[in-house]
């Protein structure tokens, strides 16, 4: 038995049932252990699932080519701030910042870049990933936690994939009404078991998005990322955040035809429908909700500037012309062909371009900032 599943066990015992929230934060990142804290290949070819970064250089390039915009925006500071929460290896950083270094060195100069990464091992590879960037004008710091981040900035603050890796909470419409989904451990195998809400947030949620569940119906609430949303908002004096996820509204997220939620694991890009095998080893994700998202934005100070899918935002950006520029100037053909499906998976509805989308907030601003991803094309 590994050495994760024994603990969680060891935990039901002493305590009882536990939410599946709180399986979901011990699987993933128990100290040393969890599926993103313990050592490995997690993402890319060897590891267990893609992200937008790995697919191609060229969607770091539009997302520096959109903070270029905000930095404009934000009247051109001498020093401001990009703050990248959940990044992983470092890879999109490393996109981002050659591409302000090479076009945009007036940004670039006075630019101090956060990496938020709870993973020790992921911030040992950022460290390798970045080490070049760094010079007296321009730094580049990975951080554990958002507490180590200046207690107020300019800037932009942003993440990709990071929500929905966040521990969910699961529940239940019955005949007795809302029901949290708890784990057990009977005759050698995890169990669920129906219990009552553990946090009152559960009990207004749904009447709050304005969304009722039919009956049986199974749902996530995403109780994590109103924390997160409320502690990155409080050090933004000035600036934007922007959430690239997959997910969607709260109507599309519970809506009747996804009657068992969209809890799903990934091993070895393969789908894993239970989140009780591979333990530690797999990862566990659910669909964002992006109503939310903006309800609790503002909530916290924030304006909604928009919520649209990564196809519009890349488009809108100019990832065309990047590969048509890039295709006339000098790709061999088979690189040239290369650079076309990357940007295709990246755009296309059945790739990544529909299911992903992208949400702007912004705070601090007298009159909302109008950018180009949200003017008509
Ligand atoms: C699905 S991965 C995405 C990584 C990267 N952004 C990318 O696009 O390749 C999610 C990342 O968020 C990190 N993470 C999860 N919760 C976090 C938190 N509370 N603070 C900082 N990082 C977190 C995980 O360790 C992991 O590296």
């Amino acid at each position: 038995m590994s050495r994760m599943r024994e603990i969680i066990i060891q935990e039901i015992r002493t305590k009882g049932p536990i939410t599946f929230a709180r399986f979901m934060e011990m699987a993933l990142y128990y100290p040393g252990l969890g599926y993103y804290t313990g050592k490995g290949v997690k993402i890319g070819p060897a590891g267990d699932f893609y992200t937008s970064p790995d697919v191609h250089p060229a969607f770091g390039q539009m997302l520096a080519r959109q903070f270029f915009e905000m930095w404009k925006h934000l009247e051109r500071p001498a020093r401001w701030f990009l703050v990248e929460y959940g990044a992983g290896k470092g890879r999109l950083a490393q996109h981002i910042l050659n591409f302000l270094q090479e076009r945009h060195p007036e940004a670039f100069t006075g630019l101090t870049y956060y990496l938020v990464e709870i993973s020790p091992y992921f911030l040992e590879l950022q460290k390798e990933e970045l080490k070049k960037f760094s010079s007296p004008s321009t730094r580049v710091i990975p951080v554990k936690t958002g507490a180590e981040l200046p207690e107020k900035l300019t800037g932009c603050l942003f993440s990709n994939e990071l929500v929905d890796s966040f521990p969910v909470h699961r529940v239940r419409q019955t005949r007795e009404g809302l029901k949290e989904i708890y784990v057990n451990y009977r005759k050698n195998s995890f169990v669920e078991e129906e219990g009552p809400l553990s946090s009152p947030l559960l009990a207004s949620y749904f009447s709050d998005e304005d969304v009722a569940l039919a009956p049986g119906q199974e749902a996530e609430v995403n109780l994590a990322a109103r924390e997160w949303l409320k502690q990155a908002s409080g050090r933004l004096r000035k600036g934007f955040l922007l959430t690239i996820d997959y997910g969607g509204t709260a109507r599309e997220l519970y809506s009747p035809f996804k009657h068992q939620g969209t809890l799903r694991c990934f091993f070895k890009h393969q789908l894993i429908a239970s989140p009780y095998q591979n333990i530690g080893r797999q990862d566990i994700t659910a669909s964002v909700n992006f109503s939310a998202l903006m309800r609790w934005g503002r909530e916290f100070g924030l304006q909604n500037l928009g919520l649209l899918t990564q196809a519009r935002f890349l488009l809108k950006l100019g990832i065309l012309d990047l590969a048509a520029g890039a295709a006339a100037d000098y790709l061999f053909d088979a690189e040239r062909l290369k650079m076309t499906l990357a940007i295709k998976k990246l755009i296309m509805p059945e790739g990544m371009g529909e299911a992903f989308r992208v949400l702007i907030q912004s705070k601090g601003f007298r009159e909302l900032p109008r950018l180009n991803v949200f003017q008509t094309f």
